[in-house]
């Protein structure tokens, strides 16, 4: 039984039949309607989401199973103190697999553990998304054609933003990328993932505060949200909120084959006047997420 809390657990290779079954599934989703028959997913949600969680749903519907769960801490037992370890021992006698959102960096893999069903982290605090990082590795591959030989931007909260973690530890395996890190100085990614990953496999990088000077060289710009929650005071998050803010005009310099990622929600990130530009790949993302959760629960489940 395998549970998946860090992208790096999947080889590369997994990673491209995943990403080829998720393209099945959307050539032949009539061919998917009954794989999950009598399984159950359990949704585990102890912090906010709309696309994580509804995409594992509507995934599991989508292959015939079933879901239960909860949305919030407080409408679980965690409210009146149940471990999180007690708490999967628990759901892992009524569901066949478990998606767990926790604000707290390493609980999905504490609840890994104590679980006898595979345990699927989505979202630890700060930490990591492994899950997003899926669908973002398969919104590349369907808009590029590859996954290696590519520059990319992140751009925003790099130091909270767990969806850039997972997205930094998985593409640093392919041939020939190299990363653009934008972000304001108090943002910036957190060392251990500088050392432990970039540095460790000799990737090439640039650390820079401006969105514009990086913009040229970029095949794909990923955006993302100042992280409000995981701020210790609301002042610093009011004068980091708006650091960046694509319109338009800032796209003047930028290829004319980039894509722009984004793997929502946004606030003020990028303009809604963007939306429409065919460089947009923000709303695909999200429907590509559900598919590769698809795809994911198969294989955790091992259904052929
Ligand atoms: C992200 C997350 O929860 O980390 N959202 C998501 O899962 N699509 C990004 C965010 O909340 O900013």
């Amino acid at each position: 039984m395998r549970s998946l809390i860090d992208i790096q657990e999947l080889s590369v290779q997994e990673i491209d039949e995943l990403i080829a079954v998720a393209n099945d599934i959307i050539a032949h989703p009539e061919a998917y309607r009954e794989k999950c028959k009598y399984k159950k997913l359990a949704t585990l949600f102890f912090e906010p989401s709309t696309r994580t969680r509804l995409s594992f749903e509507a995934a599991m519907y989508e292959l015939g199973g079933q879901v239960l769960g909860f949305s919030e801490a407080q409408s679980s037992s965690a409210s009146k103190g149940e471990s999180v370890s007690d708490t999967v021992r628990v759901i892992s006698g009524y569901a066949d697999i478990i998606a767990m959102r926790h604000p707290k960096e390493g609980a999905p893999l504490v609840a890994s553990l104590a679980a006898t069903v595979p345990v699927i982290n989505a979202g630890d605090g700060g930490h990591l998304h492994p899950t997003q990082t899926l669908a973002d590795l398969l919104t590349i591959s369907r808009e590029k054609g590859r996954l290696d030989n590519l520059t990319i931007g992140v751009c925003g909260d790099l130091k909270f933003g767990r969806t850039v973690h997972s997205l930094i530890a998985a593409m640093a395996r392919y041939e020939n990328v190299k990363f653009a890190l934008i972000s304001p100085a108090e943002l910036k990614l957190p060392s251990y993932i500088k050392k432990e990953i970039l540095q460790a496999k000799g990737i090439e990088y640039t650390q820079t505060t401006d969105l514009s000077a990086a913009m040229p060289d970029l095949d794909i710009l990923y955006m993302t949200r100042v992280q409000r929650e995981r701020f210790f005071n609301e002042e610093d998050y009011l004068r980091l909120k708006d650091s960046y803010i694509l319109t338009p005009d800032k796209l003047r310099n930028a290829k004319a084959d980039l894509s722009i990622m984004h793997p929502l929600p946004r606030v003020n990130e990028i303009s809604t006047a963007i939306d429409a530009d065919p460089r947009a790949c923000y709303f695909r993302q999200t429907l590509y997420g559900k598919y590769i959760r698809m795809a994911l629960i198969l294989k955790l489940l091992e259904v052929a």
